[in-house]
């Protein structure tokens, strides 16, 4: 089986799923400033408006090219450095200095969002959809706080795939239980893995933590756009919150932001107790993402002898496949 055949969109360098993408942290971008990024090939100016609001813009002004992340954010528009133009929050030119009336041009704008202290762009024509978050923490007021940032030399799909990954649980993490996922979709662009198995009877390590769990062991994963991972994971009383938002870079390579995530509790001692509970997170993310860290630095992946253990990733490939694909660097559909 060939899955990753080139026109497909899972694990191709040239496509990417139609969606919300992670694009730079809130904290980053303070009111009245503007910041370059480039997301998914394409050269963005991101700004912060007087009223808080962000907008995104295609980079370069239709005027002469200059970057308009060179230039100045007034009210809730952006103004070109170069020779001044300036564009409103739709991205229309609404003053040319030298001219009584602006030229009739205008400025790509894009739909953005905040959620998780990241700052959101939706990458597509169509209109956006759900932005992407934790299916149990759906209406949930959440505190949160932005882990490592990281790069990969594999595509964000392949590095998504580790966490249900059900058969290296056993031989990379020694997890002394068998993993089986339940895939259900959980909107036409997420699909949630869920563990449903209880299991190792015969590990005194479970056998120790087993009074914590009335059920299967707690660990989910929703996949949103083929690109953020959420993870839910823990005792019944306590379940722990990881997100995995991930971009392709140029050649399929990755970059990723790990953001950790936990419902807000009212008080100075719920804030106390959910600044312990970040950090905990965080070191249930850390030791996630370690052990097989180097795998993804060389792996070609060619998923050429599926088992039984890969059905999902299987699952996984044809979700992904069946999504709307995008162009690097064009964002066009073809
Ligand atoms: S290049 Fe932007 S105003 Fe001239
Ligand atoms: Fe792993």
């Amino acid at each position: 089986m060939h899955t990753t055949s080139p026109q497909l969109i899972f694990n191709n360098p040239q496509q990417f799923v139609q969606g919300w993408y992670w694009a730079l942290p809130s904290k980053k971008l303070k009111v009245g400033k503007v910041k370059a990024v480039t997301l998914l090939g394409r050269k963005l100016a991101i700004y912060r408006g007087n009223s808080g609001q962000v907008k995104a813009v295609d980079a370069h002004c239709p005027h002469m090219g200059a970057h308009l992340a060179e230039g100045k954010v007034e009210g809730e528009g952006i103004r070109c450095f170069f020779h001044n133009w300036k564009y409103d929050e739709r991205g229309i030119c609404v003053d040319v200095p030298s001219l009584e009336k602006p030229l009739p041009v205008c400025i790509k704008t894009w739909s953005t969002a905040e959620k998780y202290g990241m700052i959101w762009v939706w990458v597509g024509e169509d209109s956006p959809t759900a932005l992407p978050f934790v299916p149990e923490l759906e209406n949930i007021d959440c505190d949160y706080i932005l882990g490592t940032r990281f790069s990969k030399n594999c595509h964000p799909n392949v590095l998504l795939i580790n966490a249900i990954d059900a058969h290296h649980f056993n031989t990379v993490h020694n997890l002394p239980l068998e993993i089986v996922f339940d895939a259900q979709d959980f909107h036409s662009h997420a699909i949630t893995f869920s563990n449903t198995t209880r299991g190792g009877d015969d590990s005194l390590l479970i056998r120790l933590i087993r009074p914590l769990y009335q059920k299967e062991v707690t660990y989910s994963m929703c996949y949103w756009y083929g690109s953020t991972g959420t993870v839910t994971l823990g005792p019944d009383f306590l379940h722990f919150y990881i997100i995995f938002a991930l971009r392709m870079l140029e050649d399929g390579k990755t970059e990723g932001q790990t953001i950790l995530v936990t419902p807000k509790r009212r008080g100075f001692f719920g804030w106390v107790i959910n600044r312990l509970l970040l950090w905990l997170t965080q070191q249930v993310g850390n030791y996630f993402a370690k052990g097989d860290t180097q795998v993804f630095q060389t792996i070609q992946f060619d998923l050429k002898t599926p088992t039984k253990a890969d059905i999902s990733i299987l699952q996984f490939i044809q979700h992904v496949n069946q999504q709307k694909a995008l162009t690097w660097r064009t964002w066009e559909n073809n």
